[in-house]
């Protein structure tokens, strides 16, 4: 499939994905939201995908938010219908039951400060700066950035960041829990990369179950959290995958794994 405001690869079972408006700081319009669904409702089913890396095209941003001049029409009604669908997208990324890695290359405020926080792992380059600038616009995050901000950094820093609609830097986002790790702008898809096929150099099976229940942690009690765990790494204990492992391990050798 062929995309306007997204550009779309495959490299060796690694998709890259990269939200290509650079003229509007790759601001999302109702497009490149909706193409956004599309290449990942793709992806989630493509076999030829394990992981997937999304960045923005350019070296100034990573997405500026969702286009503020789609915004300024809206009403309650409108409103909650925009919400909802950028919940549903940003959903669909955080469920994809693959890892997505944001390589935050900028500006990645509001809608895209979101963006990234619906990916699992965040790597930012120097110059990437963080926020949920809504209030000023006299809105609040709408695409899950209320509940996932607060989950990954606490509801205190959360409420900062949200109350003030302050931009902080790179190393304040690392400082505070809200990037893995800040690198240079130019070592940024390299180190992405290097990431990107660590992981898939892993049994996959085994990488979905670990998605699945680190996820889980968003929405459940401890003990319930436990008894999927446990659920899950039966089914890992099931697969050639687990096998390859222990007995590479044994025979002191690299594992060669099947993803089954
Ligand atoms: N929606 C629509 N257009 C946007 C945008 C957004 N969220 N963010 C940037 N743009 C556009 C600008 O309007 C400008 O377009 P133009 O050249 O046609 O005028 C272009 O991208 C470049 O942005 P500009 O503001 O000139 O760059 P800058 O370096 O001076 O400032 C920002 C960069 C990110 C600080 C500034 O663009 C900004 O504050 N953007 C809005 C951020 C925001 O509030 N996001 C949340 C929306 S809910």
């Amino acid at each position: 499939m062929s995309y306007q405001t997204l550009l779309y690869s495959i490299n060796n079972r690694v998709a890259t994905v990269i939200v290509n408006r650079p003229d509007k700081l790759n601001a999302l319009n109702a497009q490149a939201k909706s193409e956004l669904k599309m290449v990942f409702s793709e992806i989630k089913t493509d076999n030829a995908v394990d992981i997937v890396v999304l960045t923005g095209a350019g070296e100034k941003a990573f997405v500026a938010g969702t286009d503020i001049k789609e915004l300024t029409v809206l009403n309650s009604e409108t409103g909650k219908e925009v919400s909802s669908k950028g919940q549903e997208v940003f959903d669909l990324i955080e469920n994809l039951g693959k890892p997505v890695i944001a390589a935050v290359n900028g500006y990645a405020l509001g809608g895209g400060c979101e963006l990234a926080l619906a990916c699992h792992i965040r790597i930012a380059s120097a110059n990437a700066k963080f926020g949920q600038p809504e209030v000023n616009l006299g809105i609040i995050p709408g695409y899950g950035g209320t509940q996932r901000l607060a989950r990954l950094i606490g509801r205190g820093r959360a409420m900062e960041l949200i109350l003030t609609g302050a931009q902080i830097d790179a190393e304040e986002a690392l400082r505070i829990g809200v990037v893995n790790k800040v690198v240079p702008q130019p070592e940024l898809m390299a180190t992405v990369t290097k990431l990107a096929r660590l992981i898939a150099g892993k049994g996959q099976v085994a990488i979905r179950m670990a998605l699945k229940a680190v996820n889980m942690t968003q929405e459940t009690t401890l003990s319930d959290g436990q008894q999927l765990e446990a659920s899950l790494f039966a089914i890992c204990c099931d697969t050639a995958d687990f096998k390859e492992g222990t007995t590479a391990f044994l025979e002191k050798r690299p594992p060669q794994f099947k993803n089954a």
